[in-house]
């Protein structure tokens, strides 16, 4: 008869290979439901055959933790509009990362009375340290991105002079305290010292960067929380928590190394260079748009869009701003009504979170077929009438493609929308996308701006196109 301890390291086995069909199924938007709910199967399955360990000590305090944690999580999740989500992301990753430091100090804090484990081990003291430092870094650090994507705190790069140096001196305390607390388990105070400065280290990581870079962040502090929870894994002997807080950091700083391809930056450059403090000069602004800039009306876009044969839609981060994505399926509607091929553009890095575009549209039930990525539709756009720009801005801007470093988005692939026989750009004014920065595509010969709010735009822009 098999002993208990192998029926769970069975039944943990078969959580981690749900956890791996489910993040397989996250892979693609039809899959992704699937997928969400083989993930969820495999977490609860890992509950409860942790549950039935013979070491729990309270159930008290398990079920009240289950039952405000459950109501906290249901409101976030009921209540946060969409355009939210990256904060919400964020917030629970860091009380993920917190919750690890803390539950590892508990941890160590028994194994000091010589409750619980025999011996504290180098595995343990090592461990206990990578969990306590990472965890506590990403709590403070995804408490910022949390503030700053939330409005409550300013979004733009906080540049204190000395950060570099004040950066690397709390980087080495923290090193140096995990050191102490690895040589000499005898104590706590290196443990929760050291957790100290790495929460004042996951504040100044974060602060100096802007607030559209944020989802680059909030990746990379999900990878360490995943992190943290294997660390939290190693000092248990849990394997489900080894496993499960791997695929975490392996997914997390796969999604950081696509997005920061998808920008051509380096993470370097995401963490440090402060992009987004600053902005255009209006002289600079002047220099591309002096008597160039052409704005149109509803009516006049929407004749030019009778005669279109093709029209291209690229969304950005106005139309999320603008929550135009309902009135941006009227429009498809309409148009496809009058024998229109329509197609939306989508840019990896538009909006302010990975999928951004995607995500909105689907909630308007655009069918997911019709949305092409920049590589699927840049060769299309030379064959395109008209391409309706709806509150995008740096994922057009074709000054990406100089080779000036200069440029914050210098090399960043964008979409060729000054290839289509008209341009209409829909945004409330010539002020800039987040990198800052002009855009002489709003001073082309083949574009026209459409100044105003996006939603009310395209409202505007189906009523001319029905009485047309
Ligand atoms: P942006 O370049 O940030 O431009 C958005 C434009 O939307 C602004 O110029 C703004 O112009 C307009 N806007 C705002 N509210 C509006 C409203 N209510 N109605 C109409 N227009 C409105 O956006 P993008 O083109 O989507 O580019 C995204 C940027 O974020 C890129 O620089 C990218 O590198 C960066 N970023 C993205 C991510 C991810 S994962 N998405 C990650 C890191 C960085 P007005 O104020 O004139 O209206």
């Amino acid at each position: 008869m098999p002993s208990e301890e192998a029926f769970t390291k069975l039944f943990y086995l078969a959580a981690a290979v749900l956890f791996i069909f489910g993040l397989k199924g996250l892979t693609h938007p039809r899959t992704a439901v699937r997928g969400n709910l083989l993930g969820s199967a495999g977490m609860l399955l890992a509950i409860v055959v942790t549950l039935m360990d013979n070491r729990i000590v309270s159930f008290q305090v398990i079920i009240a933790g289950v039952v405000v944690g459950g109501l906290v999580g249901v409101l976030m999740a009921y209540r946060a509009p969409m355009t939210a989500m990256p904060q919400v992301v964020a917030i629970f990753n860091g009380f993920g990362g917190g919750a690890s430091a803390l539950a590892v100090g508990a941890a160590f804090e028994e194994a000091l009375k010589g409750e619980w484990i025999e011996e504290i081990t180098i595995q343990f003291t090592a461990s206990a340290a990578v969990a306590g430092l990472i965890g506590a870094l990403s709590l403070t650090g995804s408490a910022i991105a949390f503030f700053k994507l939330q409005g409550l705190m300013r979004e733009q790069p906080v540049l204190l002079p000395g950060r570099n140096v004040i950066n690397s001196l709390l980087a080495l305390s923290s090193v140096g305290l995990c050191t102490w607390l690895i040589l000499d388990p005898s104590s706590s105070l290196p443990f929760w010292s050291m957790a100290g400065v790495a929460a004042l280290l996951g504040i100044m990581l974060v602060i100096p960067i802007g607030g559209a870079d944020m989802p680059v962040v909030i990746s990379l502090l999900n990878a360490y929380s995943g992190l943290a929870a294997a660390g939290h894994g190693w000092v248990l002997n849990n394997s489900v928590l080894i496993i499960a807080g791997s695929l975490v950091g392996a997914a997390g700083f796969i999604l950081t190394v696509l997005m920061c391809r998808a920008m051509n930056r380096s993470l370097t450059n995401v963490m440090f260079a402060g992009v987004g403090a600053v902005v255009a000069s209006e002289a600079e602004s002047e220099d591309i748009y002096a008597g160039r800039v052409k704005s149109t009306s509803a009516e006049e876009v929407a004749m030019l869009m009778d005669g279109a044969r093709r029209v291209v839609i690229v969304p950005g981060y106005g139309m999320a701003v603008a929550q135009a994505q309902y009135a941006v399926q009227d429009l498809s509607g309409v148009l496809e009504s009058k024998g229109v091929e329509v197609e939306f553009g989508i840019h990896p890095v538009a909006g302010r979170m990975p999928g951004h575009m995607n995500v909105l549209l689907a909630e308007a039930s655009i069918p997911y077929e019709r949305l092409k990525d920049i590589d699927q539709i840049n060769s299309a756009f030379r064959q395109t009438d008209l391409a309706l720009i709806i509150g995008a801005n740096d994922v057009v801007n074709p000054l990406a493609r100089e080779d000036d470093p200069s440029i914050p988005i210098a090399g960043m692939p964008i979409l060729n929308v000054d290839q289509a026989r008209s341009v209409v750009i829909i945004k409330r004014s010539l002020g800039p996308g987040f990198a800052g920065i002009a855009n002489p595509l709003f001073a082309a010969d083949n574009s026209m701006m459409l100044f105003g709010d996006a939603k009310q735009m395209i409202i505007d822009l189906v009523v001319a196109l029905k009485s047309s």
